[in-house]
């Protein structure tokens, strides 16, 4: 991006927040999410390590002010924390708890069991294909006894199980599947509880409001783990989510029915896209005007479409506020959001000056209508 565009995407951004009167402004820095969210929620936002770590001193005060739970954007998955099978990383892994404990949040894991981004080893067999069976349960055992063994009593709860699902409900084939069966999830999920047997155990998975057999895969999950008097404390719907879906009326229908099995609902990495759906461009290469329309930042009516979204999305929380215990947002601001991938995304409620947007302000306003 030449200089020329930076410096014009700064002082729009820099116009846009100086129209923003200073009691407002100040109204916004004194309102916390935190203090205002209905009793026994949990409102979180996933960090990176650069947060974690301390080291992004801007985000970290918004964070610790506005929040009071943090989920781990990537420092918790398999590669991350055990990326040879004789080794496991544990730096900045502690340093993320000690980050939410020292500020009295609830601490949450993602994720144990994931196909996606979990080093080849865990699934290798000896002759080079699949590993079998007890060899893949055997490393299973030794992860997350290990994993949450080291934060026993330190973390609330875990996302035990990622994305199992295929749109259509039906086990998704991924290696664990194929190589221990359909109880890897039960298996899964009954290590965990051995290991920490006060953690709260979560399945998680996306498109869970917008795909009716989706979600009635992760129905049959949760059933099938309470048939087996296997502990299962919540299901997640991520909230990836756009402007226009999942509609409210999906929104309401998928937390009505996943609630309806007994176990607690959380929306565990909400943002909502403003971009054309479509693959990233290819590293080093410049997207399209109409791939990225927004390069040189968000216009107004665009703000405000975003603020309207966020609130009828919070209403609907509002809604069924005894059946939801959490929401996380998924990256605390337009800059930390793994939706930008290339392109200038505004999916959050801060801006890429950790400013609150009206999107903040439009949940602020149903949060308190209450
Ligand atoms: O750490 C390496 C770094 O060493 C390397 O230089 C850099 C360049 O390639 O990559 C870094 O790893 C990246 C990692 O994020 C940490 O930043 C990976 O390439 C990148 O793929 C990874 O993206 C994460 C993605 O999960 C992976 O699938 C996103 O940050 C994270 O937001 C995203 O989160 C997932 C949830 O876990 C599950 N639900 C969907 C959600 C969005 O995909």
């Amino acid at each position: 991006m030449s200089r020329l565009a930076s410096v014009r995407r700064t002082l729009l951004c820099l116009t846009a927040a100086a129209v923003v009167s200073a009691p407002l402004l100040a109204a916004r820095q004194s309102t916390t999410l935190k203090d205002i969210v209905p009793k026994g929620w949990l409102i979180g936002v996933a960090i990176n390590q650069n947060q974690s770590d301390g080291r992004d001193t801007q985000a970290v005060d918004v964070i610790t002010r506005q929040f009071n739970s943090i989920s781990p954007e990537n420092l918790l998955k398999f590669q991350s924390v055990h990326p040879q099978a004789d080794r496991y990383t544990f730096d900045a892994q502690d340093r993320y708890v000690a980050f939410g404990r020292d500020r009295g949040m609830a601490v949450i894991g993602h994720n144990l069991v994931w196909h996606s981004q979990t080093p080849a080893w865990v699934w290798a067999g000896a002759d080079g294909g699949l590993a079998d069976r007890a060899t893949m349960l055997a490393r299973l055992h030794d992860h997350i006894t290990t994993v949450v063994g080291r934060y026993k009593g330190r973390l609330r709860g875990f996302d035990v199980v990622n994305e199992a699902l295929n749109e259509d409900g039906t086990l998704r084939d991924s290696p664990w599947h194929k190589g221990i069966g359909d109880d890897y999830i039960a298996k899964a999920f009954e290590f965990a509880h051995e290991a920490d047997p006060g953690l709260e155990l979560y399945y998680n998975d996306y498109n869970l409001a917008t795909q009716p057999a989706k979600r009635a895969g992760a129905v049959r999950i949760i059933k099938d783990l309470q048939r087996r008097g296997i502990r299962i404390d919540a299901v997640g719907e991520q909230g990836h989510w756009r402007m226009d879906t999942p509609t409210p009326q999906q929104i309401d229908q998928a937390i009505t029915e996943l609630r309806a099995t007994g176990v607690k609902v959380m929306i565990t990495e909400l943002d909502v896209n403003l971009l054309p759906s479509g693959p990233p461009p290819a590293r080093g290469q410049a997207p399209s005007a109409a791939d990225n329309p927004y390069a040189n930042g968000i216009p107004d009516d665009m703000q405000q479409a975003l603020a309207r979204r966020y609130a009828d999305i919070f209403r609907v929380f509002l809604k069924h506020r005894d059946d939801i215990t959490r929401i996380t947002f998924w990256g605390l601001s337009d800059a930390d959001s793994w939706l930008n991938r290339g392109r200038m995304n505004f999916p959050l409620l801060w801006d890429r000056q950790r400013q609150p947007k009206p999107a903040f302000d439009a949940v602020v306003k149903v949060l308190t209508e209450k």
